[in-house]
């Protein structure tokens, strides 16, 4: 009896206690002290600049502003993760990134993350695709478990090729961009800048005894692209903003934004893509996983499309330069094979239509490359 009496006392208590945790947890949970924090800063903030302000209209402001932040709500901040299969169901998806529930501040966040937040917006990919830790856990401890933190902890992500794909796709079904393609993120890295063009003498270093055949090919016509351009008349006669129209195809990592471009001629980067990353790998040694990356990155398939170098409608512009410069052989400048159009294209009357003689050259080309 006696001891029947005392466990019952011990469960009873234990009961209260775990009550009385469980009911503080809701009244004050973990989370408010970082934005009652927050908060306060910000109040202080608002009644310092009260103390300075002039204009009657300006005191009124800050008065409204001041009077909500003395009443904050304290609430739980999500984002809800909007995955490709739910987005085609109109539905939020499974996953929600609660971090901001601490992490309030923006305009911080905003700050630290000036090169992330251009590429990826918090509001649409969150935190944890970057950051790892549990997206919906209101513990710190639980939230920042396995978590990346600063930039050599993310860049540590990259140290395996399978967790580059992971984030990559991740990202791809955030994304509720049609236009976006996954392999768009193949050419930044997670600290949201882009991924940079080592140059093809690195590549070469291991490159020319590996691979010899592919290398000397390459090397013999396409690593010269941009010295037959240079020699050709129009490039001469061009102002620069008629030579930056040759750099997109002929030179390597061609910037559009800055109109610079990593390395004059086709190289190995132009078609392997931004060799930081999987040359990053080579260089580890660890080569497998770089050609993973170095053989699916993006300008590997694009070639012949409508994006890529060999697409139709390449030297639209050169056409027409040497139809307006008769004394120059244009014959010189355009492949033998493109002889016969060139050919007509140039002795046609002036009325001609253009759009239409181009759409021939079009298809030509089309069956050429
Ligand atoms: C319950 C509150 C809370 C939640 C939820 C939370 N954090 Fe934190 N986090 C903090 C606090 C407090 C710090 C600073 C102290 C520390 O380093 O532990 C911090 C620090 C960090 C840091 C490192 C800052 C530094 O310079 O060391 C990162 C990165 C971070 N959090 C990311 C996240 C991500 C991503 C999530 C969501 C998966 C998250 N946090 C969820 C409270 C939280
Ligand atoms: C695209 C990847 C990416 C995403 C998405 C991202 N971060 Fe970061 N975050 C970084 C990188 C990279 C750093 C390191 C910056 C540095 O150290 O220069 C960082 C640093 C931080 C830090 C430490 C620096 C600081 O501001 O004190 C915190 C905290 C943090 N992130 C929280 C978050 C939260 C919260 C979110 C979601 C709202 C988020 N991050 C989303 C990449 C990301
Ligand atoms: C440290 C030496 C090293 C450097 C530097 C290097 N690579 Fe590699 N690379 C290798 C090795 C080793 C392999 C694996 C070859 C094999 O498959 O047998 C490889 C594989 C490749 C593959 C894939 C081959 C396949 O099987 O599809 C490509 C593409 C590639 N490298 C391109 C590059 C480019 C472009 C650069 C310069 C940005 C570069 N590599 C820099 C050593 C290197
Ligand atoms: C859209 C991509 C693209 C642009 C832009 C471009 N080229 Fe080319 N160019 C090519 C390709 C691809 C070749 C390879 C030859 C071929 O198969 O037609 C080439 C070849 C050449 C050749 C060698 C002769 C020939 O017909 O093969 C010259 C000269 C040339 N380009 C000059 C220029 C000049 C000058 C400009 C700028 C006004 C320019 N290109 C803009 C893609 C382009
Ligand atoms: C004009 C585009 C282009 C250029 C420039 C180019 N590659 Fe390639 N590379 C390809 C394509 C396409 C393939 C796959 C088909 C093939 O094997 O030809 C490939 C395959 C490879 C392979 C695997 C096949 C093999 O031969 O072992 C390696 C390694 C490679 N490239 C490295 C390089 C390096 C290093 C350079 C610079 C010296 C370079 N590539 C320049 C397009 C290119």
């Amino acid at each position: 009896m006696e001891i029947k009496r005392k466990l019952f006392l011990l469960f009873s208590i234990m009961l209260i206690l775990s009550s009385y945790i469980w009911l503080k947890d809701v009244v004050e949970p973990g989370w408010k002290k970082y934005q009652e924090e927050y908060y306060e800063q910000k109040r202080k903030g608002v009644e310092k600049e009260l103390e300075n302000a002039k204009g009657a209209e300006e005191i009124e402001k800050l008065k409204v502003k001041l009077a909500k932040l003395q009443k904050p709500k304290y609430e739980i901040k999500q984002i809800l993760l909007l995955g490709e299969y739910s987005w085609a169901n109109q539905r939020n998806g499974q996953k929600v990134d609660r971090c901001m529930t601490c992490h309030i501040d923006e305009g911080k966040l905003k700050a630290s993350h000036n090169t992330v937040v251009k590429t990826f917006p918090f509001d649409i990919y969150g935190c944890s695709v970057c950051h790892g830790g549990s997206g919906r856990a209101l513990d710190v401890e639980q939230a920042h478990h396995n978590i990346f933190k600063h930039k050599r902890d993310m860049r540590k992500r990259l140290e395996n090729s399978d967790a580059i794909f992971a984030m990559w796709e991740e990202f791809a079904t955030l994304s509720p961009e049609e236009e976006i393609e996954w392999g768009d993120f193949k050419n930044r890295t997670i600290t949201g800048e882009k991924a940079i063009y080592m140059g093809s003498g690195r590549c070469l270093r291991c490159h020319t005894g590996l691979t010899a055949p592919h290398v000397e090919r390459w090397k013999r016509v396409k690593f010269e692209s941009f010295r037959v351009i240079q020699e050709a008349p129009d490039f001469i006669d061009g102002d620069e903003n008629y030579r930056k129209t040759c750099y997109e195809c002929h030179t390597t990592g061609y910037d559009k934004e800055t109109g610079t471009y990593a390395e004059e001629g086709i190289t190995c980067e132009a078609c392997h893509g931004p060799g930081e990353v999987f040359g990053y790998f080579m260089d580890l040694g660890r080569a497998l996983d770089g050609a993973k990356i170095a053989r699916i990155t993006p300008a590997y398939n694009v070639c012949g499309s409508n994006t890529g170098c060999h697409r139709s409608r390449r030297h639209e512009k050169r056409v027409k330069y040497f139809r307006e410069n008769k004394e120059l052989d244009p014959y010189e400048w355009f492949k033998p094979k493109y002889k016969r159009l060139v050919d007509e294209f140039l002795n046609e009357s002036v009325e001609m239509n253009i759009i239409n003689k181009l759409d021939v050259i079009k298809s030509h080309y089309k069956l050429k490359n």
